[in-house]
């Protein structure tokens, strides 16, 4: 059985539906799609917003990293999966170096916008960013802004880390969350943030905080598809769970995942960091 997603089910999801969510207190669940047929299957199971990530160079495309997807790769992506969806909203990732200035973020959030479909586009900041940010809400463009560990910084961090677990980086944390709700942020997006750290940044801030390996206490989760349906090729993140397991197809794996999401189920405290 498909959970009944929350509110009116057949009603597309906006921005306000998910702001209205956090209001109540209602768990957002999201995943990754890449093409029409997936994005069509985590929609039929409930997903409120599918988000056509820069993921898609590790797990489609075969990379290494996210640092050679494209804003064409990105446009071509979304059209699939914007063809897909009847209730969930799209979110884009705009890729790396598509935001070096607040004009170029606007033309390739446009080009997410108007060629891909797109209904939010996500990017990943550091505090330098807030103006771009700021020249996004100022054209209208809803934004998702990605915080804690950003993996298109990769080459600069020189590996993938977990951010927030003392209380200084934590304190910045806050500040970004709260200086990009100020800027425009309709949402926010932590990722491999320590679980306490998250928490306290999902009760600073108004916006919907939804979480990748950042613990429960945010607003909703969010998984690469690939990763909870065993098609990852080595190693699963910690913080994802195999919802394969069991002999589940793949309809009942994502329902069971959204069931687990709405229900405070997943994330436990092993998909968690301290
Ligand atoms: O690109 C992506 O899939 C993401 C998720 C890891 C949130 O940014």
């Amino acid at each position: 059985m498909a959970t009944p997603p929350p509110g009116d089910g057949a009603r597309p999801v906006t921005i306000a539906t998910l702001q209205a969510m956090k209001e109540r207190g209602e768990k957002i669940a999201s995943l990754t799609a890449y093409d029409a047929g997936f994005a069509a299957l985590v929609d039929r199971a409930g997903v409120d917003f599918v988000l056509v990530g820069d993921s898609l160079g590790m797990v489609v495309q075969g990379h290494a990293t996210t640092v050679p997807v494209t804003v064409d790769d990105i446009v071509y992506h979304s059209s699939m999966v914007a063809r897909g969806l009847t209730r969930a909203l799209i979110m884009s990732d705009l890729p790396f170096m598509s935001f070096p200035t607040p004009e170029a973020a606007l033309a390739n959030a446009a080009r997410l916008m108007q060629e891909g479909g797109a209904q939010m586009v996500k990017l990943e900041c550091h505090e330098g960013h807030a103006p771009i940010v700021e020249r996004l809400a100022d054209c209208d463009v809803p934004t998702c802004v990605h915080l804690g560990l950003r993996p298109q910084t990769v080459n600069k961090l020189g590996g993938y880390r977990v951010f927030g677990r003392d209380e200084a980086t934590c304190k910045a944390l806050i500040a970004d969350a709260k200086r990009f709700e100020s800027a425009g942020a309709d949402m926010l997006l932590l990722e491999c943030v320590a679980s306490a750290a998250a928490k306290r940044i999902a009760e600073a801030v108004k916006v919907p905080v939804i979480g990748i390996g950042a613990g429960p206490d945010v607003d909703g989760q969010i998984l690469v598809l690939y990763d909870i349906i065993g098609v990852t090729s080595g190693r699963r993140p910690r913080f994802a769970k195999d919802y394969m397991a069991g002999g589940r197809t793949l309809g009942e794996a994502v329902r069971a995942y959204v069931e687990e999401v709405r229900d405070g189920r997943y994330p436990a405290p092993e998909h968690g960091f301290s």
